[in-house]
Formats: structure tokens, sequence, C-alpha cells
């Protein structure tokens, strides 16, 4: 978690990294601080604990003026939200300063050592160590970079850090290692940042860090290298996505913008690799070209789809499809879990690594596993060189443009889709998806993004729109509410309860319908609504079942159906109807009404929706 940023050039770096400090809190927010290397020669630190309003406050009543500095936006990991942690750290002269994103794993022992040796160390956190270790360096040498990398060869963890010093003034210096980390280049002035956002407004062209580099910046010149000081060379990627798009276009919250751009989003998903030829739509995915060349894919038996929260759901739901289609044994597995159950796995299981950031700590280490036991690895992620990607022998992007807010939404539908084209990309390969029925899924595909449309649409006036804002005055003054479907509706109805939990804050869980029985059906009474997701499908008849079970037990249910669906109507209390497609296609559009359920409720609550609590968008601590 966390963000940085930084700038050397001649334009003032203070709005320079406040705005780009904006754009990065979705890493982070519970402090907030920037460095900046005075005109006067001094090195001035701001930082408090609270958002970034709590430090543009304390900013406008002594604004720093200066040429070269860092930003910081914090989600704590050593040391509690504070002023004291927020970063960025300085050494015991006020001489260097550091801001990181990542943990340092020996810090202890680091830290021992530097008291040992008379360093003044005024926070808990593990960052504060390198600063004064580069001051340690420092006595060595002269130059920053050099007294950074020897720092770095001490540390072990994970990292992305920028580094300012008052004794190298027009000198900005960074590294990573299993962190995010960016460099932007501008005429006379570049950056640095943890994402692509928070400098696009002054570049489009960027150099994305490797894993074990560090880079040396001033305002003219730009030099990569490894850890090691080798030297090495990266062409800059051209960024060609719309400010607007990283902006919340009209809508109050992001959340409530990317529910809305999802049928662009699914179209975007979509464009380059269904293409739309006469008579009938072709497939094709170029990024798979040199996989499917190597041969490995010839070995696959078995697919492990890997990821973490609303990526795991999207994996559970895309299972039974990529089962169906490849006539291959799918596992889903948790990341999280993965390393430490001595998974099987070799060059026999296709890795499939689903993460939108790129960067979660749990989805990378597994990967990692998974890579070095021989599995041919497939990252799918919306991150355009996230740390996956160099993990994986090939990348499906998701193409859905910057995901801000906390809680995913557009990636979630463009993950489904996105396994799909690998599904039936897959399933043509290995001879087991006749070319027809392979036609058939990509004509339900095209037709997705209009029936997301259309979802949308019902949803923002008549009956739906009732049923919504019904269904929400309940929500708002629960404790809990259970979440329940079956096949793919079971992960969706996990997905529904994760986002309502994870913005609203009202505990929510979701579970196998047919599971109700064996347990949670114990939880439900009068003031506990069950959320069915009861569209039409091959258990729809079990489902009603279900739901009668909960409403012999005064349950409230909300009822997520198929349009049309006029039986319905004599077992759930208010229903929200989507339109009707094949099975495997409905999760794409059912999951907005749980989508605006959510965002309703956190709003009647009075929720931080683009920022909840505790949470951050991209985790990149295990
Ligand atoms: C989703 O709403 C959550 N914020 C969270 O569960 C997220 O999906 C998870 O942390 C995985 O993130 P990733 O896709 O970037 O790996």
């Amino acid at each position: 978690m966390c963000g940085i940023v930084g700038y050397v050039g001649s334009q003032s770096a203070t709005p320079i990294l406040l705005d780009g400090l904006e754009r990065l809190e979705y890493r982070g927010y519970d402090s907030a601080g920037i460095a900046v290397i005075a005109s006067d020669g001094s090195l001035q630190v701001t930082k408090t604990k609270g958002k970034l309003a709590a430090l543009r406050e304390l900013v406008a009543s002594a604004e720093p003026v200066g040429v070269v500095g860092i930003g910081h936006t914090r989600w704590a990991t050593h040391g509690r939200p504070s002023d004291e942690n927020a970063h960025p750290h300085a050494d015991c002269h006020d001489m260097v300063t550091v801001a990181h994103n990542g943990i340092i794993e020996n810090y202890a022992t680091l830290r021992a050592e530097l008291e040992a040796s008379g360093h003044i160390l005024r926070s808990q956190t593990d960052t504060e160590a390198l600063a004064h270790m580069i001051e340690d360096e420092l006595r060595q040498t002269d130059d920053l970079a050099e007294a950074v990398r020897a720092t770095l060869a001490r540390v072990t963890g994970s990292y992305a850090i920028a580094v300012v010093s008052r004794a190298h003034p027009g000198t900005l210096v960074g590294a990573r290692m299993n962190g995010p980390l960016i460099v932007g280049l501008g005429k006379g002035e570049n950056f640095l940042a943890s994402d692509i956002p928070a400098i696009l407004r002054h570049t489009r062209e960027i150099i994305p860090l490797d894993d074990g580099e560090m880079v040396e910046l001033t305002a003219d010149s730009v030099r990569v290298m490894t850890l090691a000081g080798v030297e090495t060379r990266h062409a800059p990627t051209h960024v060609d996505w719309d400010i607007e798009a990283a902006e919340r276009g009209g809508h109050s919250h992001f959340f409530a913008k990317e529910i809305y751009e999802q049928p662009d989003a699914a179209h975007k998903a979509l464009m380059g690799r269904i293409l739309t030829r006469e008579p009938e739509p072709d497939l094709a995915l170029d990024a798979l070209d040199g996989l499917l060349a190597s041969g490995r894919l010839d070995a696959v038996r078995r697919v492990t789809l890997l990821g973490c929260g609303t990526s795991i759901h999207a994996a559970m739901i895309a299972r039974y499809a990529l089962e169906r289609w490849t006539r291959l044994p799918v596992e889903v597995a948790v990341a999280s879990e993965y390393r430490y159950a001595d998974p099987i796995v070799g060059p026999e299981t296709l890795c499939v690594a689903i993460t939108q950031s790129g960067e979660t700590a749990d989805t990378l280490a597994a990967t990692r596993l998974a890579r070095d036991a021989g599995a041919p690895v497939i990252a799918v992620t919306n991150t355009v060189g996230g740390a996956v990607t160099r993990l994986a022998d090939a990348t499906l992007y998701l193409q859905a443009g910057p995901e801000i807010s906390v809680a995913a939404t557009k990636t979630f539908v463009t993950m489904i889709l996105t396994l799909y084209l690998l599904g039936a990309w897959l399933g043509r390969q290995r001879g087991m998806l006749p070319e027809a029925e392979q036609r058939q899924i990509l004509h339900a595909l095209m037709d997705t993004p209009e029936l997301m449309r259309r979802t949308l649409e019902s949803l923002s006036e008549g009956p739906n729109a009732a049923a919504l804002s019904d269904a929400v005055t309940l929500l708002k003054d629960c404790h809990s509410a259970l979440f329940v479907g079956r096949g793919a509706g079971f992960p969706l109805a996990m997905e529904g309860a994760l986002k309502l939990k994870e913005i609203s804050y009202v505990h929510a869980e979701g579970f196998a319908a047919g599971e109700m029985k064996h347990g949670p059906i114990a939880l439900l009474d009068e003031v506990t609504p069950l959320v069915a997701i009861a569209t039409a499908s091959a258990t729809y008849e079990k489902i009603v079942s279900n739901i009668q079970e909960a409403r012999a037990r005064d349950a409230y249910v909300i009822a997520i159906a198929t349009e049309g669906d006029d039986s319905i109507h004599q077992h759930a209390d208010t229903i929200i109807t989507v339109p009707a497609a094949p099975e495997a296609f409905t999760p794409l559009f059912s999951v907005i009404p749980l989508q605006l359920l959510a965002y309703h409720t956190a709003l009647a609550r009075g929720c931080n929706v683009d920022q909840p609590r505790n949470l951050a968008k991209s985790v990149t601590v295990e």
C-alpha cells in the first residue's frame, strides 16, 4: 500500500506533489506528507496524520517553495497512523528524506544497529531506518544514488522508495523491489510515482521500473540501473489514457462513476480480441501467441486461477465456463493460502494470476511459486507494466481504464469477460469447443455491454429504481444481511456481500443457497434480510425453495430475478429484475444491482464510499 510521488524540475514542487498524492490516495490515506528542498537549501518536511485535506491545510499555512521534492500517502504497517509516523522520514540532521511503500523485514535488526551507533529514530516505522542508513553511507560517498544502493544492499523486504537530500538539491532517487514505481519523463523535469494517474497531468511518457532497479533523476537526465549498479535501458511507454478517465466525471464518487462505466469497460475489454468479421466474429488473443508457439500449453492438464478478494470471486464465476469449454479441471485458489498449502503445480498446470492492480503481494507470491515450479503463467490485470506482468509468460490486460475507488467494480466484470475470452480460446486450441459453440459465446460476449446498459437504465427509474430504494431503506438500518446464490450465483452472492460490507460496513456474508440449511439459516430473523440471486438458471427451482425456507423464518427477501419472471412475486418482498441472457453471462450485469445496493446503502449511512476505513486499493503487503 501507500502512494509515493517525486518531482525534480523548475516548477514549484509542492502543488505537483499534492496533486499527485490526491490521485494516489486510493493506495492509503491514514496520513500524508511532503518533503521539499527549499530554495534556501533547507529540507522542509510537512506531514500529518489524516487525509490529504489535513496536509493541504498545513501546507496552506506555510507552503514550502522549492523545485525538488517527494510526497507520500500512507496505509500503516509498522507504527500506528500518527504525525511522527507519517512519511517522509528524515535522518538525524534532516539531510536526507525518504518516502517508502512496502515493508523492511529486517528493520528491527537495522534499527537496533542504528541506535547502538548513536542515531536517534523519531518514529516507529520501518522506513525511518533507511534515512539514517543513507546518512551513514553519505559519509563514504557524495553520490546519493550510490548511498541509496549501498543502503538497499543491507535491506530485505519489499519497497518502492523516493529519496531526496539537501546536499544533492537537483537529484531525486527512486528504487523498487516488489512495489510499484514508475518514472515520468518531462521536458526539463522528471517524475516518480507509484501509479500513472499521479503524473498524467504532466507527462504521458513513462518507464515502469523493474524489481531490483533504481533510478537517478535530475531535471534533464534519467539514469536507470540495477541495484547492482549496472545501467539498463528502457524505451518509454506512451500512455494514452484520457485524463478525464481518471476523474469523477460528473458522479459524486469514483465508485458510482466506475459502475456506470461498466458497459464501456466491457466493450473495451473485448476490443481487438473479438474481431467482428463478416459473416461471423472471430477470436484473436495475440498476447498469447508467444506462449502458444512455445508449445508449453501442450503439456497443460489443469488450470489454477489465483487471486484475492473480488478477483477470486471473478475467478469462481469464470471457473464454471472455463471447465465446460476447455474440459480441463479448474481449481480456484485464494492466493494468500496457496503457497502454504504445498500445492500440486508444475508444467502441467496453467496458472492464471488475476489481479486488477497487478501488485497484490499474496497473488504475486503465489504466482512466483507456480512459475518457479514450471507452470506457464498468464496474468490477467488492469495495470500496464504491473509486477504480475513480469512474472507471467503472457498478459491479458483488462483494458478497463483506471479504477480509482477502493472497491472494485468494472475490473470485476472485465476480469470475468477476459477469463471467458481465455476459456473460449483455450477450448478451441484444445479442440474441445466446437467452432459453432465458440461463435455463440462470442455473440453472447458482444451482447454484454448493451445488457449492462439496459440494466443501469432500468435501475435509474421505474419499478427497479423503486425496488432498489426499498431495499436500501431496509439495508441501511440492518446489522447484518445474507446473500445467497447457486452455481455462478454463489460467488456473485459473495461479491454482493463483499461490496456491501466493504463500503457500507453492514455485516454481510455470501453463501451457496443449498448450504443455508446447514447453519447460516440460524441467523435469519425479521431484521436480517436475505438477498437472493434468483435469475433464470438450471437451478432456479432450487433457489426458490431456499427462498421459501428463509421466508418461513420471517426473513425479508430481496430477489434479483430475470425480467418476465412473474412467479418470483409470490416468493420475494422486493424484486429487482435484470435482462434475460444465457446463464454464464448473467453475472456480468446482475452484479450491477448488487453494486448499487452497496453504494446507496453506504450513502444513506454516511460512509466514505471511495475510501472505506481500513482498506487500500492495492494490498502490497502479505
Ligand atoms: C475489492 O472491492 C477489494 N477492494 C479487494 O477485495 C480486492 O479485490 C483485492 O484486494 C484484490 O486486489 P487485486 O485485484 O488488485 O489483486
